[in-house]
């Protein structure tokens, strides 16, 4: 039987960011911007063509059939249980984020993340004239793990008034467990601290593992939480644009709504709409033989890594791998493999300060691609 997600699909187009050429190099393997290289499921690209072929685009609504599908698909995957009226609708993640920031604190209140983290978070913490925190995430051989002591010292040091978690965490692939949720709810709760939780990779969690978002874990953390997710990663549709902000709070959910108003940037886009209902009504099956497919990449990079220079992070979620090149005593390791392998991994440095030796490989893509690129990369006596 053919194997959908081994179809390698022409993304050759001047709109495309991860396929553009960079620097003159025509036979670049891409595996840096986090989206996927496969086609949405057949029901998606269905609803996006019909509603195009309407001819009409003019305001759209989010009605019930839209709420239903969201939050059927929480309680099916993730056994969350979403109030429909909670949820606010907005172009995007990071945009909740930082509206987030921006209703929930001040100017100068200290926001805490944990590094390496996809940086666009930090930039908005940042943009928004807050005091940034950084708690350092701990990596024990090929693991990271919360330094607790260090994230709790910094609290109080810096009086920190929000969290912004990520979970499943880019780019280390860490899947929080409920203990360690219950730790880091605890924590917050002590110390009235609102945790903002990124959970855009939710729908990629491998064997062994499972996702929970933080907010369902108890009703004292669900008042304190705003969940921000998405259709849009796990469908591959990241250029429709589309979030849903969960804020079970009252106040808090009005307060970020006031400030999407505030700031123009207010609700969905009818292809986001009409693609993340389909996504989420008939999504299931091509999900999950997405994770099966994913989960083949990983263990196909790990063996083939094995015994190299490389050391391979340890995944239990997302489809984007965390390499330490450090043995390689390349100042640049990114540049290296772009320059000499024609390969495009993310920089480490956009991550964390302190990660300039690692990148960041996405391995959403045909297997015969990873395959392409681990050969390249094979080929090259420096991770030898
Ligand atoms: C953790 C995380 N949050 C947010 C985003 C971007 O979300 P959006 O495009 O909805 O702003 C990404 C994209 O890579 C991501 O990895």
């Amino acid at each position: 039987m053919a194997i959908i997600f081994d179809e390698i699909v022409d993304r050759n187009t001047p709109e495309d960011i991860k396929h553009k050429k960079i620097d003159g190099i025509d036979d670049l393997i891409p595996m840096w911007v986090a989206d996927m290289d496969f086609k949405s499921p057949p029901e998606v690209i269905e609803s996006l063509v019909e509603q195009a072929k309407r001819g009409v685009y003019g305001y759209p609504e989010a009605d019930a059939s839209y709420d239903n599908a969201v939050v059927d698909w929480f309680k099916r995957r993730h056994g969350w249980e979403v109030d429909p009226k909670t949820i606010l609708k907005l172009p995007g993640v990071v945009l909740g984020v930082s509206l987030a920031v921006r209703a929930l604190t001040n100017e100068n209140d200290s926001v805490m993340i944990f590094e390496p983290l996809y940086g666009p978070i930090a930039k908005t913490i940042k943009g928004n004239k807050r005091n940034l925190v950084i708690s350092d995430l701990v990596r024990r051989d090929s693991r990271y793990e919360i330094d607790f002591d260090d994230m709790e010292n910094k609290i109080r040091e810096n009086d920190v008034k929000m969290l912004i978690l990520c979970n499943p965490h880019n780019p280390v692939g860490r899947v929080w467990t409920k203990e360690e949720l219950i730790k880091i709810g605890k924590i917050c709760l002590k110390n009235q601290i609102i945790i903002v939780s990124d959970e855009i990779h939710a729908d990629f969690v491998y064997s062994g593992h499972k996702h929970i978002p933080i907010a369902s874990l108890s009703d004292e953390l669900k008042k304190i939480t705003v969940t921000c997710t998405s259709a849009t990663k796990s469908f591959n549709i990241a250029g429709i644009q589309a979030a849903n902000i969960v804020i079970a709070d009252d106040s808090m959910r009005r307060a970020v709504d006031k400030m999407a108003l505030t700031t123009g940037a207010y609700g969905l886009n009818i292809m986001g709409l009409v693609a993340t209902r389909a996504a989420y009504t008939y999504g299931d099956k091509w999900m999950d033989e997405l994770r099966a497919y994913l989960e083949g990449n990983i263990e196909l990079v790990k063996s083939r890594l094995a015994g190299t220079k490389l050391k391979v992070t340890d995944i239990e979620g997302t489809y984007l791998m965390w390499i330490d090149a450090s043995k390689l005593f390349i100042e640049d390791p990114a540049k290296y493999f772009l320059e000499n392998a024609h390969i495009k991994f993310s920089e480490g440095n956009f991550f964390s300060k302190k990660a300039g030796q690692f990148i960041r490989m996405n391995i959403a893509c045909p297997r015969s691609v990873v395959n392409e690129a681990l050969d390249k990369m094979l080929k090259l006596p420096a991770i030898r």
